[in-house]
């Protein structure tokens, strides 16, 4: 689906990134985990076209993208889901899905979009009256992401976007990923809770200083939980996961 190819990346003169390599496989689940400051945000960007590699390649679908902008891989289904909470507080949670949703599939097929983030995520539909700047830090997140997964893309990046919300939220995202993901669509999860991360991930990528420093398989490699959690903390903090 979406391959890096010894990339390299980096921001004026500093270097983020030092020749990854690694697959995101079709209609699965890859995690990209790694220490803060490890370069998952930099890789993330590079896969959205936001960051241009200085060397490597970037694949998608077997075709080479390596430098096209992001509103180009947007159009070929590469979509990122956006951390922020970006709501109208004033307006209520049908009316901000409302206005994408007209604007993306026009007055007749806003409906249909709607039904299908209710059925996403129910909470959304309990509260569709309600003025979304009263909705909890979740809740609003939930409602961003509703906002680009009916479109069904092909390609879900996501960077932390357990980030900060309650666990029983974090657990309704990650259903809501699942269901996605079963519905054809391959993700890339970037994550800070690697045990929540695993319960979702095919693939596991571990970046440490700008490297990949583990990658593979949940289902094959026995023993690569063991390894995941020392290969994550290798730099950082005791508490992380
Ligand atoms: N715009 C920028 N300009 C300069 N350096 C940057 C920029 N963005 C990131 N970096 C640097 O690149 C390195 C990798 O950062 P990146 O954001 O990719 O890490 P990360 O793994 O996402 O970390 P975190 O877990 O804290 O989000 C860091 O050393 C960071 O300081
Ligand atoms: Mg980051």
């Amino acid at each position: 689906m979406l391959e890096l190819r010894d990339v390299e990346a980096g921001y004026g003169p500093f270097r983020s990134l030092f020749g990854v390599s690694f697959t995101v496989r079709e209609q699965s689940v890859t995690a990209l985990l790694g220490s803060n400051g490890s370069g998952k945000t930099s890789v993330v960007r590079v896969c959205c076209g936001l960051v241009e590699p200085t060397a490597g390649k970037l694949l998608y679908q077997g075709k080479d993208v390596t430098g096209s902008r992001a509103y180009r891989l947007a159009r070929m289904g590469i979509v990122h889901a956006p951390e922020g909470r970006s709501v109208f507080g004033s307006l209520t949670v049908e009316e901000n899905l409302a206005l994408t949703f007209r604007q993306l599939f026009g007055r007749r097929g806003a409906k249909g979009a709607l039904a299908k983030a209710y059925e996403l995520f129910p909470r959304l539909g309990e509260r569709r009256r309600q003025s979304a700047g009263t909705l909890s830090g979740g809740e609003q997140r939930m409602v961003s992401l509703a906002r680009v997964i009916v479109h069904a893309p092909k390609l879900l990046i996501t960077d932390e976007l357990s980030l900060g919300l309650a666990p029983v939220i974090i657990d309704e995202v990650y259903e809501t990923l699942a269901t996605i993901r079963d519905a054809g669509t391959s993700l890339l999860i970037v994550e800070q809770r690697v045990r929540q991360a695993l319960t979702l991930a095919d693939d596991v990528v571990v970046m440490a200083k700008g490297r990949v420093a583990l990658a593979g398989r949940t289902d094959e490699l026995g023993d690569l939980g063991d390894r995941i959690m020392p290969a994550v903390q290798g730099e950082t903090l005791p508490d992380a996961g």
